[in-house]
């Protein structure tokens, strides 16, 4: 070997090691095989060399290449274990440290209900559906088959925004959704059937007493297959309640009742007792209502492109602060939303429990 190329490994062996961090030996990489590199500028010789010698040192600095190149895959090997070692004696963490307790915070019962409700449903195979709170005035009422002048649309009831002057027709009429319903059509739209969906969200209604607010939340189900009857529905309503309210034997009854956009259409009780002003969810001696169903009616289906011939199915939807008030002996609703954190304190739920103690 050269007296050139011996120097050159030298030189180049030294640089390589010296570098303790990745950036010095991503410079050294630079140095030594980068193309304005040492090498490279030995290799731009070789065109002036006889060709015996040229073939010699041709390979020589080949081999040298590949030298440098494994050297400086060691090291940066090395200096990679070594950051990481450093990174892991320093960030340690005291886990036996105790949180302050004045900064615990707690899950709104809302969104531990919520949680609860779709931990039940995601385990049956429903998928979770969302929409906007902003919606308009067919995907709310129209393409579910409320008619026109029904008493839902009016003021007093609905929200309405001003009209978006881009759209034309129902779809200009903005509002804020009255119901979760509006999912199911929007859903319908955008997917092949069958359909299997549950949604979570905030519905507004202008109305304001000990049993409304404003705004509160609603979950909606939503199935659609081939051969689905009001059998399916209430078996899952059945085992979603028993499941929800922990509760082995659960009495279930359905009373018709009428909705637009479902034919038949029935509101769903649970047993349940009252004693010196107490609630028990359970077999007893009295009902308490719990949501509203049925099947999804012909015309539902139709403007969302399905042929009822064909396709059928289920719908229910209930509200999510009624079944955390039931479950969890909350008198008022209003309270759910005045922020007052001595009442969060009171009903709300350690960060750190699992979505449903109920669920196994
Ligand atoms: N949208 C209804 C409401 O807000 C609740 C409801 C009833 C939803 C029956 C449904 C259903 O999907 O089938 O009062």
């Amino acid at each position: 070997m050269s007296d050139m190329i011996t120097e050159l490994k030298e030189e180049l062996t030294q640089l390589v090691s010296a570098a303790n961090d990745l950036d010095t030996l991503e410079t050294a990489r630079v140095t030594a095989l980068g193309k304005k590199g040492k090498i490279t500028a030995q290799m731009k010789t070789l065109g002036g060399m006889e060709p015996e010698q040229r073939k010699e040192t041709g390979q020589a600095l080949n081999a040298l290449k590949d030298e440098i190149a494994g050297l400086i895959a060691l090291q940066e090997k090395a200096l990679k274990k070594q950051a990481l070692d450093e990174q892991l004696r320093t960030e340690t963490l005291d886990v036996t440290l105790s949180a302050r307790p004045e900064t615990k915070g707690k899950i709104h019962p809302i969104t531990q209900t919520m949680e609860e409700i779709l931990t039940i449903f995601a385990d049956m195979g429903f998928e979770l559906a969302e929409g906007p709170d902003i919606e308009d005035d067919w995907h709310n009422f129209t393409a579910l088959n409320f008619p026109p002048g029904h008493p839902a649309r009016e003021m007093q009831d609905t929200f309405f925004l001003p009209e978006n002057p881009d759209e034309e027709g129902e779809r200009a009429k903005k509002l804020l959704r009255t119901h979760t319903s509006a999912v199911q059509i929007r859903h319908m739209l955008e997917n092949d059937p069958p359909h299997r969906i549950i949604v979570m969200g905030r519905t507004y209604r202008s109305d304001y007493d000990m049993t409304h607010t404003p705004m509160f939340h609603q979950t909606e189900g939503l199935v659609i297959d081939k051969n689905i009857n009001m059998g399916h529905l209430k078996g899952c309503l059945l085992d979603f309640a028993k499941t929800f309210f922990e509760v082995e034997e659960l009495p279930m009854r359905m009373r018709p009742s009428f909705f637009p956009f479902t034919e038949p259409s029935a509101e769903v009780d649970i047993g349940c007792s009252r004693k010196d002003g107490g609630l028990t969810i359970g077999a007893g001696d009295d009902w308490m209502e719990i949501l509203g169903c049925g099947m999804v009616h012909p015309t539902v289906l139709k403007n969302c492109g399905l042929d009822p011939d064909e396709y059928q199915g289920f719908a229910f939807g209930m509200g999510i602060e009624r079944m955390a008030m039931l479950k969890y002996g909350i008198p008022d609703l209003r309270t759910f939303f005045e922020s007052d954190t001595r009442w969060l304190d009171h009903y709300g739920f350690d960060p750190a429990d699992r979505p449903n103690r109920a669920f196994k």
